[in-house]
């Protein structure tokens, strides 16, 4: 399967954004990450659709949305709008999910649906053969620069096995304390897509880092 790196913007540089989204331009990664954030589902605040539409403006690669926001459908047009080409939803505010990813889908987004460290991927069962990405979350959402939790290896292992039976198309993306330790084995447990931000952008050499990154997956 294709491999996807997605290095996650809410570690750039926000006051030279144009400067890091060229760098991601230029450089091996596949996606551009954008975590939106609303305080209410998660403890932070990030940004909304002025800025991701700015994104979009030099962004010349597939723009991975991930909401971290409750009520996520009321806003699924405006995301459309502002560039999203990949929209992510959690399971923990959707309690009408199968209507959400109809409503995704009708705006011609590819759909994605996350899940907490706490979340078990059976919930998605019933739901697997009608996304197209599922978001393991390998840290609690809302701020980068977190550690890595140890048991998202199994949680992937066990999607991946779901996964072969039915949908093999599905990428699985895993977000959270990915580096170039743990990269390798996530992808051996079956992780196609993977979100890296404070080890990118806290590196010495971001776009050498997403080189080695996409080189170990
Ligand atoms: C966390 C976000 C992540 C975050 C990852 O809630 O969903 O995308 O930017 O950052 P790192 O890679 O630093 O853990
Ligand atoms: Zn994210």
């Amino acid at each position: 399967m294709k491999k996807y790196i997605a290095p996650s913007l809410l570690s750039a540089d926000f006051g030279n954004l144009q400067r890091d989204i060229e760098m991601i331009n230029n450089s091996e990664a596949d996606w551009f990450h954008i975590d939106v954030m609303d305080g209410v589902f998660v403890p932070n605040i990030s940004f909304g659709m002025p800025v991701i539409k700015a994104i979009n403006k030099h962004a010349k690669k597939t723009m991975d949305v991930h909401l971290m926001i409750v009520e996520p459908d009321r806003y699924i047009k405006q995301f459309k709008e502002v560039g999203a080409d990949i929209l992510t939803v959690h399971y923990e505010t959707c309690p009408h999910l199968h209507r959400t990813i109809q409503a995704i889908r009708a705006e011609g987004m590819k759909v994605g649906v996350s899940l907490n460290p706490h979340t078990p991927v059976s919930v998605l069962e019933d739901i697997l053969s009608e996304i197209d990405l599922v978001l393991i979350m390998s840290v609690n959402p809302g701020f980068g620069g977190q550690s890595f939790i140890e048991a998202t290896y199994k949680k992937i292992q066990k999607l991946t096995e779901m996964k072969n039976e039915a949908n093999p198309e599905l990428i699985i993306e895993v977000d959270g304390g990915v580096t170039d330790q743990n990269i390798e084995k996530l992808a051996e447990a079956g992780a196609n897509a993977f979100v890296a931000g404070s080890f990118v952008f806290g590196s010495e050499n971001p776009s050498e880092t997403i080189k080695r990154l996409k080189e170990l997956a």
